[in-house]
This record gives structure tokens, C-alpha cells and sequence, in this order.
């Protein structure tokens, strides 16, 4: 992807690089958080290790300096290996796509595990971000677990230093896609009482700022914790109401007594590209008062944060300009059963359907097409049978189609394409797509470019491949089986169309 000249958000810091520290390891790299780190941390010439859990040959395409530790938080064995000769530990890990029921305890034991490894491997510092909160107040399990978490890492003999955020703004961030979702696709946007609870949003470029400023700060910020936020403490409503007038969209507020957050919560979910595991999570916190409670921060690290409505300009700036490095839907559970790969399933699917045609046309324009589907662009002719099926999977809880794309026109493995999970991407011969949606087996689409063999033309085909599980899951394939006709032949039509 390119980055702009304003990519790095560091450059002003008022803080000086310590290279000199040691290995940097960065957990969560695949993450929201974590994947912008990364790049500042190398522009500071820091030798960074990314820890992550699966082979992502993509890693280092993106960033060809670091080192990258194969490790799961849950397994200790493989933590301490990726511990090891490590100075500086950012903890960036959390399974909120687990789902409400699964993540705190997830949570907590990947933190236990980590402060045990730290202390064995002798690390200098562990750097938290985690939620603020009253401590004093009732929490939501969602920012009670972050407290957990920066308790348990605190407790132990490696000094820890935790961040306590709010609502994070920037391109990709799941808050500000909520947001703007909900005045976009909300005639009336009904308010109720929990709207009116105070919070101080702070913009992704800052959080950034923060977390490599307390590195180069470690003798005021070791074993500390500090609160961080933006310049503004505005209500939800107030923000929904900001957001509405940058985007030029009226739209009439009017009080509503539902004080249910789960239901307004499960309708977010409906109406933005969020799935209900990720807005459950974060509304079920809008009853607690996220407000900073102490400003030490900005004596040590001292800088002017940035205004919300400023934060929400470069946010869509961005967007518009297709430059969005990481994504909310960037990570999903490895461990997850639908993160099973094609090329590990215990058997080959037993269902396929392959269409194919001949075309004149170059594999590199072809390729172009191939990996500009979903998002903004749809899928064709057959959108509204997509739509159909994603609402259904939304009603279900699960990703639904909405989810669009981090970029209209580059992917890189690991991206979401509406409820699709890019596999496998090798430039002008295939794309392998993963579904993410709530079905009785597993799905696959693959598309692929081959030289004709007796010809100078190319075939592109499309192949649906579908794991079925049990008696459900073969009714599913043969119920959609007469769609195959039209969906695929479409689909690898217009994508040859549009090869320009
Ligand atoms: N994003 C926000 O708006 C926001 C706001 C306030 C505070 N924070 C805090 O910032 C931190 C990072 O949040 P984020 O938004 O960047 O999260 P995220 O996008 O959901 O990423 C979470 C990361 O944790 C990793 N992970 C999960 N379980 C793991 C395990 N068992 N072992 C190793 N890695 C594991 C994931 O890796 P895989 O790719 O392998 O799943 C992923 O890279 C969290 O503590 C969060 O509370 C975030």
C-alpha cells in the first residue's frame, strides 16, 4: 500500500529514540493497534519483534525489518521462545471476536502467562493499552477485564506501564465506523438516556504517540499508569451530533427511553459493517463515564492532542484517499473454526462449483478486477442476493456482508472482503477467499488466472468450494446450487469487463 509523507505520526514527539534499548517486541501486531505501532517503532530505529500467531508470510512484505516470533499467548512454551533477549514488551492482545462469553476468560490467562514468561526471560518493561474507567464505579465486563488485565501485568517484577484509553478515532477504528454508520444509515437517530454519558475520545495518531512516548520516557513512566484522551469530553450523542454536521447529514434526535444497551447494541450491529461480537462488547460500556482522571501524561510526554472533530476529519481524509493501514476486521481468532485454511481442512471438500472463460485480456488487468471486488464496488448482479444473505447471518449474529474493505483497491492476506477472508494472494494467478459468515460447513471462493494452453489467451475461473457439515449442510449446497449459475457466471463476466 502506499503511504503518505504524514504516515509516520511520531515525527513530532517530544521525546528522544532509545535504540540503543534493546529488542522492542510488539504483541497484537495483526491487530488495529499493533499494526500501526509497528511501522513507528521502525522509523524510530528500533529493532522491532512482531509477535504473531499464525504464519503470515505477509508480515514481512509489510515490514521488511522486523523479526517475527510464531507465538500464542495461551501457550507458554511458545510465549517464552518469543520472549526471549526482548527488552521492551508492548501487550496489545485481546479476543474480543471471541465474543462476550469467551474473551475475558481468554483475556486474563493470556496476561498470567505473559507476566510468568516476562519475569522468566528477564524483560525490562511491559507497555499496556487497555480501557479507562472508574474504578470506583460499577463497570462493564468489557472495561473491568482491561483493568484485570493491567492489575495482573502490574503485579508482577517486570515493571509495567498502562495506558488507559477511551474511544479510539481514526480510519478503520471499530468506534468511529460505528459512529458513522449509525448517522449514515439512521433516518432518526433515537437517543437514549446512556447517550448522554461522558466520554473523551482520543485520535488513533495520539494513542500512537502515547505509547512510543512512554518507551522513551521509561524513568517517569515505568511501573505507572497514566489516563490518556483527546482535548474534548463530549456525550455520545454529542459526538453522533458532531460526526452528522462534518458529514453534511441532517438528521432529527429525538429522546428515547430504551435504556437496554444489548438492544440498541444488536441494531448496531444490524446497521453498521460491526458485527454484534464487537458492539456488544463496546456499547455495553456507554453507561460507564470514560473521562481522564489524572493529566500526568501530558507534563511527561507533553504535546497538544488532537480536537474530536479534527481526529474525525483526517478519519474520512483517509477513507477518501484509500490510505487506511489497519482495520478493525483486521484480526479474527486464528483459533476460531472459521479461520480453518483450505489447504488444512482434514479432507478436500466434497462440493465444488468451477466456472471458467476464455479471455483475451492480460492476467495483470484481470488480476486488477479480480481484487477490487466486494466493498464499494458489490458483486454485481447478484448484490441483492448477497444482501439477502448477509442480513440473514447479521439477524444470526455473525459478520453479515457489510463488513466492506479496508482499501478499494489493494489487498493484502488476511484482509475482509465483505464476509469473505482473503487466504491466499498471488499476484495475477489466484485469489483465494475464506467464508466468514454462519453456515452448516465451511466455504471457499477461489478465483484463478491460467495461460490458455492453446492459445495466447487466458482462462479465468471462479471455483466454490464447500465443506459440509452433516445433514444441514448438504441441504445448504443444493439449496443455493441453481444460484451457482448465475452468481459465478456473472461474477467472472463483469470481473473480465472491468479488466481496464
Ligand atoms: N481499538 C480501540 O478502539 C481501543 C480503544 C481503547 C483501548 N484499546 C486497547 O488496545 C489494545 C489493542 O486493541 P486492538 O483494537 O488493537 O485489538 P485487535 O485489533 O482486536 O487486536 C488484538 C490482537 O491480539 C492478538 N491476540 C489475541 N489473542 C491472542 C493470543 N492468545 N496470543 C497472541 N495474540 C493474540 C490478535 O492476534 P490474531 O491476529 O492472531 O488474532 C490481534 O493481533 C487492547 O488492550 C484494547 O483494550 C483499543
Amino acid at each position: 500500500m502506499q503511504q503518505d509523507a504524514n504516515y509516520h505520526f511520531c515525527r513530532d514527539l517530544p521525546t528522544t529514540p532509545l535504540p540503543e534499548a534493546g529488542r522492542i517486541l510488539v504483541t497484537g501486531a495483526t491487530g488495529y493497534i499493533g499494526g500501526r505501532l509497528v511501522p513507528e517503532l521502525l522509523e524510530r530505529g528500533y529493532r522491532v519483534r512482531v509477535m504473531v500467531r499464525g504464519i503470515a508470510p505477509e508480515i514481512l512484505e509489510r515490514w521488511p525489518d522486523v523479526e517475527v516470533a510464531i507465538a500464542d499467548a495461551l501457550d507458554i512454551d511458545s510465549l517464552m521462545r518469543a520472549l526471549e533477549g526482548v527488552h521492551t514488551a508492548y501487550y496489545l492482545i485481546h479476543s474480543l471476536l471471541l465474543g462476550q462469553k469467551k474473551f475475558e476468560s481468554a483475556d486474563i490467562e493470556a496476561a498470567i502467562n505473559f507476566k510468568e514468561a516476562a519475569e522468566k526471560q528477564g524483560l525490562k518493561r511491559i507497555i499496556y493499552l487497555g480501557g479507562l474507567g472508574d474504578v470506583q464505579s460499577e463497570l462493564s465486563s468489557h472495561l473491568k477485564s482491561r483493568i484485570t488485565i493491567a492489575q495482573e501485568l502490574m503485579s508482577g517484577r517486570v515493571p509495567a506501564t498502562f495506558l488507559r484509553a477511551a474511544i479510539i478515532i481514526g480510519s478503520g477504528s471499530a468506534s468511529y465506523e460505528i459512529i458513522k454508520h449509525l448517522v449514515r444509515n439512521c433516518p432518526v437517530i433515537l437517543v437514549p438516556p446512556w447517550a448522554r454519558t461522558k466520554c473523551q475520545p482520543i485520535a488513533i495518531r495520539d494513542v500512537i504517540k502515547y505509547l512510543v512516548g512512554v518507551l522513551e520516557k521509561p524513568e517517569e513512566t515505568a511501573g505507572r499508569s497514566f489516563d490518556i484522551g483527546g482535548s474534548d469530553i463530549l456525550t455520545y450523542e454529542m459526538m453522533l451530533k458532531i460526526l452528522s454536521e462534518i458529514h453534511l447529514i441532517k438528521r432529527p434526535f429525538i429522546s428515547f427511553p430504551l435504556k437496554t444497551v444489548k438492544l440498541y447494541a444488536y441494531a448496531a450491529s444490524l446497521l453498521t459493517p460491526v458485527p454484534a461480537a464487537i458492539t456488544m462488547c463496546l456499547m455495553e460500556s456507554c453507561h460507564n463515564d470514560v473521562i481522564c482522571q489524572n493529566d500526568d501524561i501530558r507534563r511527561i510526554i507533553p504535546f497538544q492532542t488532537m480536537p474530536y472533530r479534527e481526529s474525525l476529519v483526517r478519519a474520512m481524509s483517509r477513507e477518501e484517499s484509500d490510505n487506511v493501514s489497519t482495520r478493525w476486521s483486521d484480526s479474527y481468532p486464528p483459533a476460531h473454526e472459521l479461520a480453518i485454511k483450505l489447504n488444512e481442512a482434514e479432507s478436500f471438500p466434497l462440493y465444488r462449483s468451477s466456472y471458467s472463460m476464455l479471455t483475451a485480456k492480460k492476467a495483470s488487468l484481470l488480476f486488477a478486477s479480480i481484487t477490487r471486488i466486494g466493498g464499494k464496488e458489490g458483486w454485481f448482479r447478484s448484490n441483492l442476493l448477497w444482501r439477502i444473505r448477509g442480513w440473514c447471518d447479521r439477524i444470526l449474529m455473525g459478520v453479515g456482508v457489510s463488513r466492506g474493505r479496508r482499501s478499494s483497491n489493494t489487498l493484502r492476506i488476511n484482509d475482509v472482503i465483505d464476509f469473505w477472508r482473503v487466504e491466499d494472494l498471488k499476484e495475477n494467478e489466484r485469489l483465494l477467499l475464506r467464508a466468514e459468515m454462519k453456515m452448516p460447513g465451511r466455504a471457499w471462493l477461489e478465483f484463478t488466472i491460467t495461460p490458455d494452453t492453446k492459445s495466447p489467451a487466458h482462462v479465468l475461473s471462479v471455483n466454490a468450494y464447500f465443506q459440509s457439515r452433516g445433514f444441514w449442510g448438504q441441504m445448504y449446497w443444493y439449496i443455493f446450487m441453481p444460484f451457482h449459475v448465475f452468481i459465478f457466471n456473472d461474477l467472472i463476466q463483469q470481473i473480465e469487463k472491468r479488466s481496464l
